[in-house]
């Protein structure tokens, strides 16, 4: 008997198969992920390859299209009813008769009229929870009184291998009908996460079903991001975001926990209002996508540990106080119903699990995204929000910590702070001899010192500083001298420019003098550097766990650090030495981790077992904290120095 060597791209599994075998079978067989929901009746199209034509001599294949069978009569009808892209070819149907490179593409997509943007440009290996199976039940026979239920599962075992299959309770009463509405075709999604568990019957429609759906979401307390996925293609379709209603109830986290404790409803009203605004959320994305959200079959959540535990209805009180307890740290598996999610009833839910009472999913999930425990090099993680939360590590070892920076670097605490939104002065410089600025404010397209910014900045208004310019005017004052090395202004500064005004017994600097004068004053660059101290030193003591010097790369998670620019993070000491070009802004990470824990269980199980591994360190009962953070409170810091600065 014949056999032929196939490579697969871009895995690069290969192996030798029969003559004849479909290329399916042979994507299976070597565990590469091709999707099927007919089970190779070729109807559903998803099965999309292409073969690689040439001579790859690196793998000694010569792949060429003799070595494949011609279309035949089910592909060709398939293609007459839905058009297959050029070079396309269905695995189902196509057999090998020779050697072969096979591509899988990324987007075998069918309804490609609904696909916007991929929110992403990774592409990720796909192995999703959720499967969709055609099946042709026999009808029933009086003779063989077997339930028409009984007679599906019958046939999810032998066309699809699903055996001891667990039927979701509210799809019974229609089973009768969907079987006969489908002339005995039906589609059945199967959701199967951990190897080994049961298989869960969770939808069922009658024929043939060529679509599913899942949706990744990171509940943020300011924000909460949400992505919908096909999960037959792997593409993001839709992304969107929405503010956190919980914010009425409280602007930080640690107010959030105090309503609850202090109003008998409070937890139940603020699960209630996140639940909500996801549910709202859902459908904007899905309208946005023309997905029906009853296609929606699985999703999967990122959080703080206390929004984390309010969205699941778990009261985050002990959250509040040392020890900071978790009521449950593992990932949590559940079902969209029981947390009156607006999609489909049997879909499932994933949580990742959470890090430390300090250090949640969402920390797990920018882990995932960014894999520092997937490197020989130690990279250095944070996300920065009310708190830092820092992970530190290589493959051989992770810490993570969290560090209470404040709202300092959102721009609460500061006099003229405001979030990122129009008319915040976004980007600062200060002209070292004359001591003026010069800035640009989010809405208007120009510098401050540029023709046309005063008609823009009349129709936005200045309104205050951002969170990223005020890292910006700090490092810049203190590159000019304004400030000194211990962060007070200097108050002899004032004789040589009318910018530094005298307040008391402190000086401010006046950034802008229009409808509301913007300065920063003493107490600002005070707020900055009790923050900027929290966050280096809770970094400096990860670093010590681990006894390094110097870290190979950074990289900011989060709003806050898409914006900052690395060198003035650096100037002020926020982050330790590290060469410039290895300093990132990788934006939502962990709503990314979220996205391929969506698209792949076996991400799942790579941030549990990491998850279980990582080493958390508790900032609050290191003696040692206190010493680092009197040395970070310094520009940029007492002891350590940042030689890539010089260069
Ligand atoms: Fe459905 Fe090939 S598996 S068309």
């Amino acid at each position: 008997e014949r056999d032929a060597l196939v490579l697969f791209m871009p895995s690069g599994k290969r192996g030798r198969f029969a003559v004849g075998t479909s290329v399916l079978e042979a994507a299976r067989s070597l565990g590469v992920y091709v999707e099927s929901v007919c089970g190779g009746r070729a109807t559903c199209g998803r099965c999309q390859i292409e073969v690689q034509q040439g001579n790859f001599a690196k793998h000694k294949i010569t792949s060429s299209l003799n070595h494949i069978s011609p279309v035949g009569p089910k592909e060709q009808r398939y293609a007459e009813v839905r058009t297959i892209p050029e070079g396309r070819r269905l695995s189902c149907s196509a057999q090998i008769l020779g050697d072969l490179v096979i591509d899988v593409p990324q987007d075998t997509v069918v309804n490609a009229q609904v696909i916007r943007k991929a929110a992403t440009d990774r592409l990720f290996d796909r192995n999703p929870a959720i499967q969709l199976c055609y099946v042709e039940v026999d009808e029933p026979d009086m003779h063989k009184p077997l339930g028409d239920l009984d007679r599906l599962n019958l046939m999810l075992e032998k066309d699809w291998g699903w055996t001891d299959i667990l039927v979701a309770q509210h799809l019974m009463p229609d089973v009768q009908q969907t079987l006969r509405r489908g002339n005995w075709g039906v589609t059945a999604a199967i959701h199967r996460d951990l190897e080994g568990a049961r298989p869960n019957l969770i939808a069922l429609w009658p024929g043939l079903h060529n679509e599913a759906y899942g949706i990744a979401c990171d509940i943020g307390s300011t924000t909460i991001a949400m992505h919908l996925v096909s999960l037959l293609s792997g593409r993001v379709i839709a992304s969107s975001g929405t503010s956190n209603p919980q914010i009425r109830f409280g602007e930080d986290l640690m107010s959030r926990v105090s309503y609850v404790m202090m109003n008998p409803d409070g937890r139940e009203a603020m699960t209630k209002a996140v639940r909500q605004a996801i549910n709202e959320l859902t459908v904007k994305v899905c309208a946005e996508a023309n997905v029906d959200p009853n296609n929606i079959l699985d999703a999967v959540f990122v959080a703080n540990p206390i929004m984390h535990h309010l969205f699941l209805g778990i009261d985050p009180t002990e959250l509040g106080q040392a020890p900071f307890a978790l009521a449950v740290s593992g990932a949590v598996h559940t079902w969209s119903r029981e947390i009156a999610l607006a999609i489909n009833r049997g879909a499932r839910v994933y949580l990742l699990p959470c890090i430390a009472g300090h250090v949640g999913a969402d920390a797990a999930g920018a882990t995932l995204s960014e894999g520092p425990h997937r490197q020989d090099r130690m990279m250095l993680l944070v996300d920065v929000g009310t708190n830092a939360e820092i992970i530190l590590g290589n493959k051989d070892r992770v810490v993570a910590a969290s560090s209470p920076t404040g709202p300092a670097f959102e721009g609460a605490e500061i006099s003229s702070g405001q979030r990122a939104a129009p008319g915040a002065i976004e980007r600062v410089r200060i002209d070292p001899q004359t001591l003026e600025p010069k800035f640009r404010v989010i809405g208007v397209d120009k510098w401050s010192d540029e023709d046309g910014f005063a008609e823009q900045a009349e129709k936005v208004g200045i309104t205050g500083i951002c969170g990223s310019a005020i890292i910006e005017v700090v490092a810049e004052m203190y590159l000019c001298g304004i400030i000194s090395e211990d962060g007070v202004v200097d108050g002899a500064m004032a004789a040589r420019s009318e910018r530094i005004l005298e307040n008391g017994r402190t000086f401010s600097y006046l950034l802008h003098d229009g409808a509301q004068r913007i300065t920063v004053t003493q107490n600002d660059v005070r707020a900055i550097q009790l923050a900027k101290a929290a966050l280096y030193a809770g970094v400096k003591l990860l670093m010590e766990k681990q006894g390094i010097d110097t870290v190979d790369s950074i990289r900011f998670a989060g709003a806050f650090g898409s914006f900052i620019d690395p060198k003035y993070a650096m100037v002020l000491g926020l982050i330790p030495d590290c060469d410039l070009a290895e300093v990132k802004a990788v934006g939502n990470a962990a709503g990314t981790g979220g996205l391929m824990a969506l698209l792949n269980r076996d991400y799942r199980r790579e941030i549990e077992q990491t998850v279980r591994k990582i080493e958390k360190i508790e900032t609050a009962l290191e003696p040692r904290f206190q010493e680092l953070f009197v040395h970070a409170m310094a520009l940029p810091n007492k002891v350590d120095s940042f030689p890539n600065l010089a260069s």
